[in-house]
């Protein structure tokens, strides 16, 4: 079905907000929880419908989880690390990336039989990255023809242990050979080039599971099993992003977000943003979790085109879609590279975004591994956000310096992450319908 928002142009965008808790760290914390044995509490969890996908996994296979969706808290009864029963049904994982190739390492060491299906984009995402290392630990999973989704995970004989070199950069990947390494007899060795997001270390630390950290690795021994535990989730740098933006590109704005998780691995758009020139303050810093998290305050901002640092790209991987609209109302040029993944995600974000750019009168060039976007007015039309939840959401944001009114099609793609972002933006001045 498809959704259209629309948002009229103009406005200031101000006021103290709370944002939603982190995706990728609740889902952490239900995988986690229904491995350990015993009650396992998330507090500030996501209830979104990716998140949802995770819960309704586990369901499948005999895990209790209640939902208390007032408080945001999530409670799962786990049934330790051989507790999951098969299911004949398939598991569907909809849009949830993170669902699907995390839960892949879980069944695989679980030696379920199972199959898990996505959706239309999910089905057109990369799955071999993380069927090759399952392959070598004496997994079974077959993808269909082109290496994408549906995932068959047959039985297996028992996993061991690997010494793995990633060859893209991927949190998805190293947490799914790590999990699966759970249930391995001997160590598992990640190695990474490029540091990616670590909350899947820093949740097996908390649920008691050591893992041995050195410069570019993280090795996990055999025979650990997690500990149920009480885990609290900071909000989501990802959802707070579009207020970043928007608060910066905003007439006369003020955007305040009261414990949005900073992990360095998270928060290269605040590194980004300050380049730019924008005004954004950290208060309060504090560790909550095992995550580091502050209070961030934007204001808006004289922004300015910048060279976007390598080493900046795997910690704003998922932010592009709201820096890209930060750089159209930026002066000067934006250059991003070094960034094919973004091909890779819930569309490709390159095109998606460049195409929608475009429609908005904002001259850029695109590259395989990155755009160039030079800043300055963001018009007015018709974008089509193709079902991906951060291009809508960036596109809404855009309309606060735009022209002309702008709406977005195939919106509805927010719930997976965001399903408060209408009200809440509208709540701080954001004319969307
Ligand atoms: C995620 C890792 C990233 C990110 C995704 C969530 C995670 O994907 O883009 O939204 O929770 O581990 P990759 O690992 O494919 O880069």
């Amino acid at each position: 079905m498809d959704s259209v928002l629309r948002v009229s142009n103009g406005g200031t965008f101000t006021g103290s907000i709370l944002v939603p808790g982190d995706k990728s760290i609740s889902h952490r914390a239900i995988m986690l929880g229904a491995l350990s044995d015993g009650l396992t509490r998330v507090t500030g969890c996501l209830l979104s419908e990716d998140v949802r996908c995770t819960i309704n996994a586990f369901r499948v296979l005999g895990v209790q989880v209640d939902l208390n969706t007032s408080t945001d808290e999530v409670l799962v009864h786990g049934v330790g690390l051989h507790g999951l029963k098969n299911s004949p049904e398939s598991i569907v994982v909809g849009n949830s990336g993170t669902s699907m190739r995390l839960m892949a390492g879980i069944f695989s060491g679980a030696g379920l039989s199972i199959s898990m299906i996505g959706d239309s984009s999910l089905s057109s995402r990369p799955m071999k990255r993380i069927c090759e290392p399952l392959a070598q630990m004496g997994a079974n999973v077959k993808t269909s023809g082109d290496g994408t989704a549906p995932l068959y995970i047959g039985a297996n004989n028992g996993l061991k242990g690997i010494t793995y070199a990633m060859p893209v950069a991927s949190a998805q990947v190293k947490s799914c050979i790590l999990l699966a390494g759970l249930y391995a007899d001997t160590p598992t060795k990640v190695i990474e080039r490029i540091p990616t997001r670590d909350h899947t270390e820093t949740m097996f630390e908390t649920f008691g599971v050591s893992l041995v950290l050195e410069a570019g690795s993280i090795t996990l021994l055999p025979t650990q099993k997690p500990i149920a535990c009480d885990v609290v989730v900071p909000a989501d740098i990802s959802s707070a992003a579009f207020f970043l933006v928007g608060g910066a590109i905003g007439l006369d704005s003020r955007i305040s977000m009261k414990g949005v998780g900073v992990n360095k691995t998270r928060s290269g758009i605040i590194r980004i943003l300050e380049m730019m020139n924008a005004k954004i303050s950290l208060t309060n810093v504090r560790m909550r979790g095992g995550e580091k998290v502050a209070d961030i305050t934007v204001a808006s901002s004289d922004l300015h085109g910048v060279d976007i640092p390598l080493d900046c790209v795997a910690a704003a991987i998922d932010e592009f879609p709201a820096i890209f609209i930060a750089a159209a109302c930026a002066k000067g040029v934006t250059v991003l590279r070094g960034a094919t993944e973004l091909r890779h995600k819930e569309s490709d974000r390159i095109e998606v975004m460049a195409s929608g750019l475009r429609t908005l009168g904002v001259d850029l060039e695109t590259y395989e591994d990155g755009i160039k976007i030079v800043g300055g007015c963001i018009g007015s039309g018709t974008v089509d956000a193709q079902g991906d939840h951060r291009v809508a959401m960036a596109f809404s944001i855009a309309a606060l310096k735009a022209s002309g009114n702008i709406d977005i099609s195939n919106a509805e793609g927010i719930s997976t992450s965001f399903p408060e972002f209408v009200s809440i933006a509208k709540s701080v001045g954001l004319r969307v319908e």
